[in-house]
C-alpha cells in the first residue's frame, strides 16, 4: 500500500503521526511510504532521517494526498484537503465528527474510508485516545496556571499557595483519562482538588490513589454548580465517546464563577461540555472572555508539547496503521474489533452509531458493508 504521511496544517500543530521508526516498520511490510518534505520539522526529524528509514520524500502536502491510498496523520483534515477526498482512499487520524458535520459530509459524498483514532477501542478503553488525553488534561492545568495570572487577565492567584495563604481549587468535571492527567498534575502542584464524575468506580480509583488529598463528588448539576461556584479552574473532560459532548457547566453555573477564574475545556474537540464554550479556539488566540470568566478552548493542546505527543501516539498508532496497510480496511476490521470500531465513515455511510446520531445522519452497520 502506498502510505502518506502529510505534515499537519492545523494552527501551531507541530506533531507528525509517524516517526523514522515507524516509516521502517511499514517500509520492512512491503509498503510505500511517502513523507512531506516538512512533515518532521515541527519536532526536529529531518526528511533525511525519514529517507534513511526507507521514505520516500516528496515536496508537497497536494502530492502526498493524491498518490497514496492511506493517509496516516494526527489532527482531522482541514477544509482545504477535503478536495482530495475519493473513493476507497483511508483515512487514519483523529476525526472528532460528532462536532464537525462539514468535515462528515466531506468523507460521506466523497465516500472516502475515515478511521479516527479517538474511537478505535480496546477491552472497553480508547488506546489511541488515552496518551494524547493524558496530555491534554496535565496541560489544561499548566494553561489554567497561565490564564489565572494577573498579566494574562486573571485573578492573580497562585494555585499552590504559601504559608498563611490557602491554595486555590481546581475542579475536575470528568475523571477518565484526560481527568485523571489534571488531577494528577493540580495535586502535584498543591492545589485543593475536587474531581466530579458520573462512575463510581472512577470516583472509587481517585479515592483510592488520592485519599483525603482530592475530594470526589458524583456530577449532578447541584454538585457541579456548587463546585464550579467555588472554583479557580474548572477543567472539563467529559467524554460519551463517539457523541458530541453534553452541557454538563451551564451559564448560570459560569455566571456564579468569581471573575478572573478559568475554565479550560478539554472536551471541546467533541463539541464541548461547558454552556458557554461556544467556539474551539487556537494556540495562537487560545482564549476568551465571557462573564468574566477565561475560556480556554485549544482543541489541540498536545500539538504544543509535540516532541512528547508525537512519540507517545506514535508508539500506540502504528501496530494499528501496518495492520491496515498489510490487510487493507476490510479485512484488518474482519480481524481485529479495535480496527472495525474506528471505522467512522465508509463506502458513503456513516458507519459509527454516536456520530450519526449526532450529526443527524443515517447509521449504516460497518458488517452491512464488508
Ligand atoms: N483538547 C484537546 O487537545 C484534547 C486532548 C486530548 C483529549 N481530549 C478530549 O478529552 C475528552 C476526554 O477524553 P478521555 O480520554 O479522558 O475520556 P475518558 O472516557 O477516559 O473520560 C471521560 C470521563 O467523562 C465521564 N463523564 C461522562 N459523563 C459525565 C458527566 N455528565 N459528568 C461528569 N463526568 C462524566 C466518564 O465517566 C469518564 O470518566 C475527549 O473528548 C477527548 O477527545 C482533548
Amino acid at each position: 500500500m502506498i502510505i502518506g504521511i502529510p505534515k499537519e496544517i492545523k494552527d501551531e500543530e507541530y506533531r507528525v503521526s509517524a516517526l523514522p521508526s515507524t516509516v521502517e516498520q511499514l517500509v520492512k511490510n512491503g509498503h510505500t511510504v511517502l513523507v512531506e518534505k516538512t512533515a518532521g520539522e515541527g519536532i526536529g526529524i529531518s526528511s533525511d532521517e525519514y529517507k534513511n528509514a526507507g521514505a520516500e520524500i516528496v515536496e508537497t502536502g497536494k502530492e502526498v494526498w493524491e498518490r497514496s491510498e492511506m493517509i496516516y496523520k494526527v489532527k482531522e483534515p482541514l477544509l482545504e484537503e477535503f478536495k482530495y477526498f475519493r473513493e476507497n482512499l483511508i483515512i487514519f487520524c483523529y476525526l472528532h465528527l460528532a462536532a464537525n458535520e462539514n468535515l462528515v459530509k466531506a468523507l460521506v459524498e466523497s465516500k472516502t474510508v475515515g478511521i479516527a483514532y479517538e474511537t478505535v477501542e480496546k477491552n472497553g478503553a480508547l488506546p489511541l485516545l488515552k496518551p494524547m488525553s493524558v496530555i491534554g488534561g496535565s496541560m489544561g492545568i499548566f494553561n489554567g496556571l497561565k490564564y489565572l495570572e494577573k498579566t494574562h487577565g486573571g485573578k492573580g492567584k497562585m494555585i499552590s499557595g504559601m504559608p498563611g495563604v490557602a491554595p486555590g481549587h481546581v475542579v475536575v468535571i470528568g475523571a477518565g483519562v484526560a481527568g485523571q492527567g489534571a488531577i494528577r498534575t493540580a495535586v502535584g502542584l498543591g492545589a485543593r482538588v475536587t474531581a466530579l464524575d458520573v462512575s463510581f468506580d472512577t470516583l472509587l480509583d481517585i479515592q483510592n490513589i488520592y485519599g483525603g488529598a482530592v475530594e470526589t463528588m458524583y456530577s449532578n448539576p447541584a454538585n457541579v454548580m456548587k463546585s464550579v461556584k467555588d472554583a479557580d479552574i474548572v477543567v472539563s473532560t467529559v467524554l460519551i465517546p463517539g457523541y458530541r459532548a453534553i452541557n454538563v457547566v451551564t451559564e448560570e453555573m459560569v455566571k456564579q464563577m468569581e471573575p478572573g477564574s478559568v475554565i479550560v475545556d478539554v472536551s471541546i474537540d467533541q463539541g464541548g461540555a461547558v454552556e458557554t464554550m461556544d467556539h474551539a479556539t487556537t494556540h495562537s488566540d487560545p482564549v476568551y472572555i465571557k462573564h468574566g470568566i477565561i475560556h480556554y478552548a485549544v482543541a489541540n493542546i498536545p500539538g504544543t508539547v509535540a516532541e512528547t505527543a508525537s512519540v507517545a501516539l506514535s508508539n500506540e498508532t502504528t501496530r494499528y496503521a501496518i495492520e491496515i496497510a498489510n490487510k487493507g480496511w476490510q479485512q484488518a476490521a474482519l480481524d481485529n474489533y479495535s480496527i472495525k470500531s474506528g471505522i467512522n465513515t465508509a463506502e458513503g455511510y456513516v458507519t459509527y452509531k454516536a456520530v450519526a446520531e449526532s450529526v443527524g445522519y443515517d447509521y449504516k452497520k460497518i458488517e452491512d458493508i464488508i
